[in-house]
């Protein structure tokens, strides 16, 4: 019998549902959320995955999830904050919108679901929160301008190591992955070749990698306040 359930945001695409599938080959439950994963067409419903419709920037979409991860599979052990959005353009050139919608899904996004997941893994007495952030955060590159990345994925790289700390005795971990580029629509193909110049290891990362660097990360009992960079080593330094 299936004793851990996962929620993962951004189920339906990408990382996401690489994730998803990855953790369901593993053995977990999962509920998986985005604002269209019911009709998006990659998921179907089955006893160990539950797909929820949600945006995350609404404080009941979190609400929400917990509640029925708790009512479907008794308690949520693992939470993934994969959701997020990139918009790349000079600094100068935000909008007020693109700034509200950045902020929405990649911080009041993780604000919410987390701190609804944790008050949950308070009372059952454990679990783990796990981020995708980006390597961007900590490496910019010239060239890529992605300012307002930089500021949410930073803070949410900043707050995993601030939350391990606050949460350790109470047997939550948190960490987070920052991927390099990695192999998911949000790429277009026709881009690859240049992206692949972002990473010393001169290729495009896979979906599988980042699940891999997920299930090892989630069942490292000994490691909290991590941010695992999976960028072929683009953090490391110039190349
Ligand atoms: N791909 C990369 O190169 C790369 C590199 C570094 C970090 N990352 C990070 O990895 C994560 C996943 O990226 P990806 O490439 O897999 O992206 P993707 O293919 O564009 O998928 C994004 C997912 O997030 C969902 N989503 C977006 N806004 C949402 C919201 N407000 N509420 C709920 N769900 C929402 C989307 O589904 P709906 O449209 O149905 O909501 C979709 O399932 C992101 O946080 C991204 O920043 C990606």
């Amino acid at each position: 019998m299936k004793t851990q359930t996962v929620l993962i945001t951004g189920a339906s695409s990408g990382i996401g549902l690489g994730l998803t599938k990855g953790f369901l080959d593993a053995g977990y439950n999962v509920v998986a959320n985005s604002r269209r994963v019911t009709s998006a067409g990659t998921l179907s419903p089955a006893p160990d995955l539950l797909l929820i419709d949600g945006d995350i920037a609404e404080p009941a979409t979190a609400k929400m999830l917990i509640e029925q991860a708790e009512r479907r599979f008794g308690r949520l052990d693992v939470l993934i904050n994969n959701a997020g959005i990139f918009v790349p353009k000079p600094f100068v050139e935000y909008t007020p919108e693109d700034f509200h919608r950045v902020l929405s899904t990649n911080v009041h996004g993780f604000f919410h679901v987390t701190q609804e997941a944790i008050r949950h893994m308070q009372r059952n007495g454990g679990g783990q929160v796990l981020t995708i952030t980006t390597t961007l955060a900590q490496q910019p590159v010239a060239g890529v301008t992605s300012a307002l990345t930089s500021l949410t994925k930073g803070g949410l790289n900043a707050v995993t190591r601030e939350l391990a700390i606050e949460y350790a005795a109470e047997g939550i971990r948190v960490n987070a992955i920052a991927p390099g580029i990695v192999d998911t629509p949000m790429h277009r193909p026709e881009s690859h070749e240049t992206l692949k110049k972002l990473h010393p290891i001169p290729r495009l990362a896979s979906v599988q990698e980042i699940v891999d660097a997920a299930l090892f990360l989630v069942r490292a009992p000994f490691i909290t306040g991590e941010v695992l960079y999976v960028d072929g080593g683009a953090h490391a330094g110039k190349w």
